[in-house]
């Protein structure tokens, strides 16, 4: 199925693009990050953190993205999973290798029904390595924490610039050295530095590359 793969530190635009870039096109926008967070928000309800634990709650749990929204044991909890904690939690349990396994095959067979632009940390190296276009979204630091602080502040979060900045440093860190899938760009993505585009110049990069312009 066609399937275009969006990769990416944190703060980097994936979502905002990805969601616009679907629509555009006219195919399904799927969030994997969002799916590494509801597994994140269950962990933090039945306060477990070990492998073990982890393990066997992943058996018992349903994950799900149906037009636009994550749902979590039937339940939506879209809202729910963007909080600091969650992020934090959420870095820390992705790189359990039975969490990945489970989240790739939802993620796959996702993508095996439905035309997806997928975004996330390993969707061109890992889950569509076959992806029909591979984008590796990327900024700097400085321009990824003030779109995060300013996305945070028009959402209603009381935060300082310089927290948002060290959050997604670790973050990133985290996200770049674990052993399972980490982030990185595959060979035969597209490197797109977009600290100084504006979101219609990033979308209208990406359309005239699929276009063929
Ligand atoms: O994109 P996000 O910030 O919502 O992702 C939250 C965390 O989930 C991120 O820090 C790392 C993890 N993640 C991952 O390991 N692989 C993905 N494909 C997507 C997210």
């Amino acid at each position: 199925m066609f399937s275009i793969a969006i990769d990416g530190p944190a703060g980097s635009g994936k979502s905002t693009i990805a969601k616009l870039l679907a629509s555009k096109l006219n195919i399904e926008y799927i969030d994997t990050g969002a799916m590494y967070r509801a597994i994140a928000l269950k962990c933090l309800r039945l306060k477990i953190n070990t492998d073990e634990e982890i393990k066997n709650m992943l058996a018992d749990t349903e994950i799900d993205f149906i037009n636009g929204k994550i749902y979590m044991d039937s339940e939506d909890v879209s809202e729910l999973i963007r909080t600091k904690e969650i992020s934090t939690i959420a870095s820390d349990i992705s790189k359990i290798a039975v969490v990945r396994k489970k989240l790739v095959e939802i993620q796959q067979k996702l993508a095996s029904k439905k035309a997806v632009v997928m975004e996330g940390r390993d969707i061109g190296t890992v889950v569509l390595k076959n992806a029909k276009y591979k984008f590796f979204l990327t900024a700097s630091i400085e321009s990824r924490a003030k779109r995060r602080y300013e996305q945070m502040l028009e959402d209603g979060i009381k935060i300082d610039l310089n927290s948002v900045k060290e959050d997604i440093l670790a973050r990133d860190y985290n996200d770049e050295h674990r052993k399972n899938s980490p982030l990185k760009m595959a060979d035969d993505a597209i490197l797109l530095d977009n600290s100084n585009m504006t979101l219609e110049e990033t979308l209208d990069f990406m359309l005239n590359v699929i276009r063929g312009n």
